[in-house]
């Protein structure tokens, strides 16, 4: 079986340190309201779980999962929703949860199917931001980090399935 020894891009503790400041932000942002997070599967569900731990705020939780890139390092530009929440949104605070925006094809889609569902505000919030490869803009409100063009795992994130539970962002490197 193929095994790489990831090298670390963002370390544990640095990611613990940002969460601590996007969930003030959230939580100096929504102070005496409800939010629900939508946590979008599979690879945010570790960022998600941690943040939600540091929001001091009312919260709910739910789903989602949208076609990803199967076992293949990039985009295949067809996305479709695979799971959806099991609540209405309507009127509610509604915070989008995501691992990584790089063309930001997911999240345009995914935004734009949410605020049709008449949701009192819509905000997203992003581990990591890939600039070099972005295609479909999109404002991210609550953004961990922005990373080079580089395909990463770790964190929740995957490569063909595997690597998801490693507490730090690695870069794969070809040869090790
Ligand atoms: P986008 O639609 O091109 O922005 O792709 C977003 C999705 O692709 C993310 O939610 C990830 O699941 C996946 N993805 C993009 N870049 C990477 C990467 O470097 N490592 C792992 N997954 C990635």
């Amino acid at each position: 079986m193929e095994q790489f020894n990831p090298d670390v891009l963002i370390s544990e503790d640095e990611i613990s340190l940002r969460l601590d400041e996007l969930a003030k932000a959230i939580n100096q942002d929504f102070a005496g309201e409800e939010v629900v997070l939508i946590c979008v599967l599979k690879g945010a569900f570790m960022f998600c779980s941690d943040l939600m731990k540091k929001i001091s705020l009312p919260v709910k939780l739910e789903f989602m999962q949208l076609s990803s890139y199967g076992d293949k390092m990039s985009s295949s530009g067809n996305v479709k929703v695979m799971l959806d929440v099991t609540g209405s949104i309507k009127g509610k605070n509604v915070i989008v949860i995501e691992d990584i925006v790089d063309t930001g094809l997911t999240l345009k889609t995914l935004l734009e199917i949410l605020k049709k569902r008449d949701p009192k505000a819509v905000k997203l919030a992003s581990l990591l931001y890939k600039p070099a490869r972005n295609t479909h803009p999109v404002d991210i409100d609550y953004l961990g980090f922005e990373i080079e063009d580089k395909f990463v795992i770790g964190y929740g994130l995957d490569y063909a399935g595997r690597y998801r539970e490693l507490p730090y962002i690695g870069v794969i490197n070809a040869g090790n």
